[in-house]
């Protein structure tokens, strides 16, 4: 897909690989539509947006919440008078053992609610956002592509019993997409990253965030726009779809 005067929406967009991602099309000449909380300012990532030309706007949609979700694709929808890129950015972590023992005995087992918060953002968020985009994808005909963001953690990782579960079902949701949708000429895939230099990964300790890095072949965290690059490469490589492009500095044995 060329990327120039498409319409892009990227959720979790105030900052961090959202950000990135988002500047990165706009460099590309596509027209922006950004999401994030209602809570949360999209001032900055807007300007620097604009800066390069890119008509930008703003929604205020919490992923998690349907009708916020289905308003904010039919504002986007009849703002931009089309819909061609997706981006399911947003995402949260809240990391915890399944069951945490202490002197033998057991102390904490992971919380309902724990679990459900992260699956509520990065899963139903994901399906939600993705099932109104293709639906007006559909309806426009011209097309379009879906990129979720996983995580090298979509494998299983320590401490992550709901992320990894919420990032393995996005990686697999792209794949059902891309089958599903591949007759209305619409893409679907996922990017699964390491470990990026974004606000998720400075509230780790940094004896965490070390043992991350020295797990990686590149022995360095990814940058955002190292991140945003691949969200590129998928937009624009119309034969790239149905798969997940690992971007973890060679975390993964
Ligand atoms: N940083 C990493 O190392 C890393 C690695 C692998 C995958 N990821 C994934 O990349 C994505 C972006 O991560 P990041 O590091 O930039 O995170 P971040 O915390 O810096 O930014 C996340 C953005 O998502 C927004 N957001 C959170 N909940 C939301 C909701 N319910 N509705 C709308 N927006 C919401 C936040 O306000 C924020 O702007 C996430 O899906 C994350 O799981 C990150």
């Amino acid at each position: 897909m060329e990327l120039k005067d498409k319409v892009a929406v990227v959720t979790g967009a105030a900052r961090g690989i959202g950000a990135a991602i988002a500047l990165a099309f706009a460099r590309r000449g596509a027209r922006l539509a950004l999401l994030d909380l209602p809570s949360t300012t999209t001032d900055e990532s807007v300007a620097r947006c604009q800066s390069s030309g890119a008509v930008t706007r703003t929604y205020d949609c919490d992923v998690s919440d349907e009708a916020q979700v289905v308003r904010a694709c039919e504002r986007i929808a009849a703002d931009f008078g089309r819909l061609d890129l997706l981006v399911n950015n947003a995402g949260i972590l809240r990391d915890g053992l399944l069951v945490k023992v202490e002197h033998g005995k057991v102390v904490r087992t992971l919380p309902l609610e724990q679990w459900r918060a992260v699956l509520d953002v990065n899963l139903t968020g994901t399906f939600l956002c993705g099932r109104e985009a293709a639906a007006h994808m559909i309806r426009f005909g011209h097309g379009g592509v879906i990129i979720n963001i996983s995580s090298v953690s979509r494998r299983g990782n320590f401490g992550q019993t709901n992320y990894s579960a919420a990032k393995a079902g996005v990686a697999a949701m792209a794949v059902v997409w891309a089958k599903e949708l591949a007759r209305y000429r619409i893409r679907a895939a996922s990017i699964a990253p390491g470990v990026v230099r974004t606000d998720m990964m400075a509230a780790l300790k940094p004896e965490a965030l070390a043992k991350l890095v020295a797990a990686a072949a590149a022995q360095r965290l990814a940058e955002p726009e190292e991140i945003a690059q691949a969200a590129v490469f998928i937009a624009e490589n119309d034969f790239f779809t149905g798969r997940c492009l690992e971007l973890d500095g060679g975390m993964r044995v």
